[in-house]
Formats: structure tokens, C-alpha cells, sequence
């Protein structure tokens, strides 16, 4: 589970150092979102969990003409946006979206793999649709299954198996949003709800030191990080050597390449009075 207060801290912060790296790792994605937003009317839109603001600066771009806002519930990570940030017509927020509240109704809401950490999603999706404008859009990606995604399920088969209760289904984290059916009660105030299954690269690691790359991103982000931060020193060491030979087998051309899954899912606001 990923929630608010660990997006607030370390993982947040991780993310804010590992930018670069985590929008390569998203890079056989990105386009297919960026097209399926560019397909949207709006003029006024709010990236959602906006991150270090990729896609917020590529639809800023796209659209100059359009006011563009990202949100995001870590201070490190809107920072870090900022600091890339030239466009006049963009600008970024700290806030939990959830309960956030913009001067202008938006017309077009946006995410790349940043609205399956509600703790209650039903009404966080309910709020961003009473807080837009009538008919509002609402396109973004998020993870199929672990089991579709190597990169996870690859990483998940080398760690030692925790005590703890199996997670719940659902519970907030980055294959919150798996299953479909689930994905549309957690719609709350939107109707017309499509998904379009996307396979795509998984880059963790490019250039002439993929290997180095991929080990430095796996150390920080994802479910090696986590295991890397927690287990005691003599399981530590194991870890690292079998994501070693992971990452190795993986190597294809300049890159570390592992098969991924994600839905675009795209929605209507049945909001009609704004
Ligand atoms: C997997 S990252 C994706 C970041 C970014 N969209 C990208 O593609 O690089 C998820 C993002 O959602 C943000 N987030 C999580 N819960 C949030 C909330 N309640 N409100 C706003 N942002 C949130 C996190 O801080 C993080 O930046």
C-alpha cells in the first residue's frame, strides 16, 4: 500500500530525485495517453498527481492557449516540477486532490498513474467532479494486474515472503485500479467510463550503462525499494544480487526493457450544474 503520508515523505522524495529516471521507465506509455488526451477538448486543465509534471508540461505545451494546473499532495515533487517548468501557461500546487479546490472549474482532468491513492475513492472522484465544469473529461492511466506487469511480479518472486496479512484488494497503490469493475465504483459522478488496454515497455534502465541505470532506479522506487529501506542487512544483500541477475536478464539493445500493462481510462462528469 502507497498513501498520502508516504508520498508526503519518502517516496515522495524519491521520486523527486528519480524523476529523470521514472519518466524514461514510462516512456513506451506516455504518447498513448498524451494522444488520448489530445483527443479532449479543454481549456482549463488540472493534471492530478501530477509528479515531477511530464505530462503536465507536455499538454501545457499543446495547448497554449489553455490554463494548465498540476496537483500534487508531495511538496518535494511539485518543487521539482516547478523547477522544470518555463511555460507561463502552466503552473503547480501542492494539495491533495481530493479535496482540493481550483478558482476555475476544469474542463479536462489529466493523470499519468496518480489517482489510485485515494484512501476513499468513491468520493474523491465525486469531489473532482463537483469541482468542474459540466460535462468535464477525465483521461488518465493506471496499472493492469501485477501479475500482467514483469517488472512487479519479476521483482515481487525474488523478495523474501512477508509475514504480514496478503494486502487488500483495492487498498491504495499502484495496482489499486487492476480491475475494471472496481475502477467504476470508484467513479463516483461519471458516466461513460471506456478502458483501453495498453501493453507497452517497461524502460527501467537506457544508455550505454542500462544495467547501472535499472539498479539505481529499482533501488529507489518500487517494491525492491521498499524491501532495500526495511529488511535487516543479511536478506539485504540477497535482494540486491538477485535483482542483479534480474536486471541482467532483461538487457535488450541500450536498454532494460520489462513487459508492462495499463488501462487509459477515460470518463464524462454527470455533473451538470457545475
Ligand atoms: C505513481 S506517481 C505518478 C506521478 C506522475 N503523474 C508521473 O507520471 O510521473 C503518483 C503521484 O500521485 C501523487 N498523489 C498521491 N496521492 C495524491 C493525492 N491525494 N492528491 C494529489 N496527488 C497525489 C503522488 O505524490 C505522486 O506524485
Amino acid at each position: 500500500m502507497t498513501g498520502a503520508s508516504e508520498w508526503q515523505g519518502t517516496v515522495g522524495r524519491s521520486w523527486a530525485e528519480e524523476w529523470r529516471r521514472t519518466d524514461v521507465s514510462f516512456s513506451g506509455l506516455t504518447p498513448r495517453l498524451l494522444q488520448a488526451i489530445g483527443a479532449e477538448a479543454g481549456e482549463t486543465v488540472v493534471d492530478i498527481g501530477c509528479g515531477a509534471g511530464e505530462v503536465s508540461m507536455a499538454v501545457a505545451r499543446a495547448r497554449p492557449a489553455a490554463t494548465v494546473t498540476g496537483v500534487d499532495i508531495s511538496a518535494d515533487l511539485v518543487e521539482t516540477a516547478r523547477g522544470r517548468n518555463d511555460l507561463p501557461n502552466l503552473s503547480f500546487e501542492v494539495a491533495d486532490a481530493s479535496q482540493w479546490r481550483p478558482a476555475t472549474k476544469p474542463d479536462l482532468y489529466v493523470s499519468r498513474h496518480g489517482v489510485m491513492f485515494f484512501p476513499d475513492p468513491p468520493a474523491a472522484f465525486a469531489h473532482l467532479a463537483a469541482i468542474a465544469a459540466p460535462r468535464a473529461r477525465m483521461v488518465f492511466s493506471c496499472f493492469r494486474k501485477a501479475a500482467e506487469n514483469d517488472w512487479a511480479a519479476a521483482i515481487a518472486g525474488l523478495l523474501p515472503r512477508s509475514d504480514g496479512p496478503p494486502p487488500t484488494p483495492g487498498a491504495p497503490g499502484p495496482f489499486a485500479f487492476a480491475l475494471p469493475d472496481h475502477v467504476r465504483r470508484c467513479l463516483k459522478g461519471w458516466r461513460d467510463v471506456e478502458f483501453t488496454p495498453v501493453d507497452f515497455r517497461y524502460i527501467a534502465g537506457r544508455g550505454p550503462d542500462a544495467v547501472g541505470e535499472a539498479m539505481a532506479l529499482f533501488r529507489r522506487i518500487g517494491p525492491a525499494a521498499a524491501a532495500l529501506r526495511t529488511l535487516p542487512e543479511t536478506e539485504r544483500d540477497g535482494v540486491a544480487r538477485r535483482l542483479r541477475e534480474l536486471v541482467e536478464s532483461r538487457v535488450d539493445g541500450d536498454e532494460v526493457a520489462f513487459p508492462a500493462a495499463a488501462w487509459l481510462v477515460s470518463a464524462t462528469s454527470d455533473h451538470n450544474d457545475g
